[in-house]
């Protein structure tokens, strides 16, 4: 039974030994690991640790900064800062990149990380959830700034977010297929329970936010409105629609059960609604492992040549043959 499901620990251990992943790549995968978590046992606690509170305050993004948005964070650089593993660290919730102390080693990697994605619903208790992307730091650099991260999503050599449920799952990547661990909470420990997912090719399930949809570009209207149609129209089958609202949790569902999910870019959301570094390139990075696909309308998200640490961008991403339809219609726009 237990070399049917292996813990994280003998996973990795086990992508050691295949020459897939070095001992400080697997350190800092089981750090991160153990940081969601942390932070997983604080959004259990809700309201009773004043979790939703608002500091009355904004990030970089000029988004409302949530009391457990600020915990997490400090969570995340706490563990990862005294490995030896890293070179430097960058967030959402930080305009530039945290160096490491000296009191510690530097190591080889950057780590980027969205510490509490979709926090705005944490008063409601929806899921919320941590998403993380390793990149390696550019030789001879000591001081690494905001151009070491900019590399684009191919360079990524972990990906991984976790989303804090029902359960507590965590989706991981080191480019040898994508695999979900459920946290395993009398034991404390994440257990492989969805080893290579895969997405579905095709779907009839979409997720996109359409209180937009006045102001979206014709392709992605034209895609929307005729699944909307459902069997009257040119697709001739009906389209289910989800829309949690919390990336984490709708890739996932895209991840179980195959789907499309969608933040295009729009009228209001110019550059699009998504931070490329640390939502969209670990995303897309563990959909395209899973036999998915993710662009941001026409260009896979992993082949963008990012500008900025915290740059938005739009995507679609999920089951293959519908990412390629809406590449398609942007194409024949
Ligand atoms: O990036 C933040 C985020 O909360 C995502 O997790 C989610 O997909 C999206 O924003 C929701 O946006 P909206 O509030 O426009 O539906």
């Amino acid at each position: 039974m237990a070399a049917n499901r292996p813990a994280l620990t003998r996973y990795l251990i086990e992508r050691q030994r295949a020459g897939r992943i070095n001992a400080d790549l697997r350190l800092l995968i089981e750090t991160c690991a153990r940081a969601c978590k942390a932070i997983g046992f604080q959004v259990d606690k809700g309201a009773l640790a004043g979790v939703g509170a608002s500091l009355g305050v904004q990030n970089v993004q000029a988004e409302d900064q949530k009391k457990l948005d600020v915990v997490s964070n400090e969570i995340l650089l706490e563990a990862n800062e005294w490995g030896g593993n890293l070179a430097a660290l960058a967030s959402e919730e930080m305009e530039v990149p945290a160096q490491i102390p000296s009191a510690f080693p530097r190591g080889e990697y950057l780590l980027l990380f969205d510490p509490l994605d979709g926090s705005s619903n944490i008063d409601v208790n929806i899921p919320v959830g941590t998403i993380f992307s390793v990149l390696r730091c550019p030789e001879r650099i000591t001081q690494p700034d905001e151009a070491c991260f900019l590399q684009t999503g191919r360079a990524q050599v972990a990906a991984g977010f976790a989303t804090y449920g029902p359960s507590t799952i965590l989706v991981l990547t080191v480019g040898d297929g994508a695999h979900g661990f459920t946290l395993d909470p009398y034991m404390s420990s994440f257990v492989l329970t969805h080893p290579d997912i895969r997405i579905p090719e095709d779907t009839s399930e979409f997720a996109i936010n359409v209180s937009n949809m006045r102001r979206w570009e014709p392709p992605v209207k034209r895609y929307i409105d005729e699944c909307l149609a459902g069997k009257d129209g040119p697709r001739g089958k009906d389209f289910n629609m989800r829309w949690v609202a919390s990336m984490v949790a709708d890739v996932f569902r895209v991840l179980s059960r195959g789907g499309i999910f969608m933040y295009p870019r729009d009228a209001k959301h110019k550059e699009g609604r998504l931070r490329l570094m640390y939502e969209a390139n670990p995303m897309a990075f563990i959909v395209e492992q899973a036999g998915g696909a993710a662009t941001d309308g026409s260009t896979p998200i992993l082949d963008i040549k990012p500008k900025g640490l915290h740059q938005r961008i739009a995507v679609v991403l999920g089951s293959k043959n519908e990412v390629e339809r809406v590449t398609s219609y942007h194409v024949e726009k």
